[in-house]
């Protein structure tokens, strides 16, 4: 433990990594099922200030609803070769992508793989509306379709599809959560599993959950993808990132899914 303690220490090199079990009892606080990997499932809205949970709490404030503004105006906005919008198949997206954020990533069995809500997009603005792609981490399209998308399921829990597919999948992303990568030879449950509730530097330590990306970042000053987010914090530990929506962090997104189960979805939150 003491020995991967002081590689989160060499990271925040000269300040201070304040090793204090800073729990707040009041943390809410959701039962992990049998044979979670912790005892205790815990959104990172938990672990965040006062005043950045204010943020996220009145929506007139949220600066991500800028955004989520966009989508929902995308979403029925005709575009691409086949006059088509969201909307013209979807309809009220209130009623048809009610659950899509708690259940993605999900089984194509056309593509013979796990699909994001992202990917789910650009495979519907290309093949049914002959739009272009949008790109996957920084386009505000991109962000505002998804997070309009994963929005219509805020405050519903997180469950799982548990076809032997997505078990397969999830299997693959766990691997990636353990593996030790970069300079730092860390894994991300180096930080997030042993060390949630600790300091580094001026943060505190998180679960890492997901439940609430696309996420609005004071230090981004903007919305970010939950893959940048990933990327973010592989090149934090000196690790070449793997790719936006890619095989390996569609299967990383699958399994934090899991590691998530129960939670509710808060997209769009508010992070530092
Ligand atoms: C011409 C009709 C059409 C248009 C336009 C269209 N879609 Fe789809 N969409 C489909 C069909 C058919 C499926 C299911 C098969 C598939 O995945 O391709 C689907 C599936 C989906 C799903 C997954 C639903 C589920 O229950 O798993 C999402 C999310 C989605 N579309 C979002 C969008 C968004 C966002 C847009 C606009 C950018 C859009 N779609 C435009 C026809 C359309
Ligand atoms: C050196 C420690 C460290 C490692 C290793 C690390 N992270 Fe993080 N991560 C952080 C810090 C610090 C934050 C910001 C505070 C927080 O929410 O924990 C963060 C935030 C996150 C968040 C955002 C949580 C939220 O509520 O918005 C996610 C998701 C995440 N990390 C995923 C990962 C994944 C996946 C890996 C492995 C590829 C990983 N992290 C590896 C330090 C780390």
């Amino acid at each position: 433990m003491m020995k991967i303690f002081g590689k989160v220490a060499a990271i925040v090199a000269g300040s201070a990594l304040v090793a204090t079990a800073a729990f707040a009892e009041d943390r809410k606080s959701y039962p992990a099922p049998k044979d979670h990997p912790l005892s205790e499932i815990i959104s990172g809205y938990e672990f965040r200030t006062p005043e950045t949970r204010a943020l996220q709490d009145d929506d007139f404030e949220n600066p991500a609803y800028i955004l989520l503004d966009l989508g929902a105006e995308l979403w029925s906005t005709a575009d691409g070769a086949a006059g088509k919008s969201c909307a013209s198949c979807h309809g009220d997206a209130a009623e048809s992508m009610k659950g899509i954020g708690a259940s993605f990533p999900k089984w194509s069995k056309e593509r013979n793989k796990a699909i994001t809500v992202e990917q789910q997009i650009n495979i519907c603005r290309e093949e049914q509306m002959q739009a272009d792609t949008w790109k996957w981490t920084k386009d505000p399209n991109m962000l505002g379709m998804t997070i309009f998308v994963k929005n219509q399921s805020r405050g519903m829990p997180i469950v799982l599809d548990n076809s032997p597919e997505m078990e397969t999948v999830r299997k693959l992303g766990e691997e990636v959560y353990y593996t030790r990568y970069g300079q730092l030879d860390m894994s991300c449950a180096n930080c997030h599993e042993d060390y949630y509730g600790n300091y580094i530097r001026a943060d505190m330590l998180s679960q890492g959950q997901i439940n609430g990306f696309p996420t609005y970042r004071l230090k981004w000053n903007g919305v970010g993808s939950t893959h940048r987010r990933f990327k973010g914090c592989m090149k934090n530990i000196r690790a070449n990132p793997f790719k936006p929506q890619g095989e390996e962090f569609t299967a990383l997104e699958a399994y934090m899914m899991y590691r998530a189960v129960g939670l509710p979805i808060e997209t769009p939150s508010v992070r530092n």
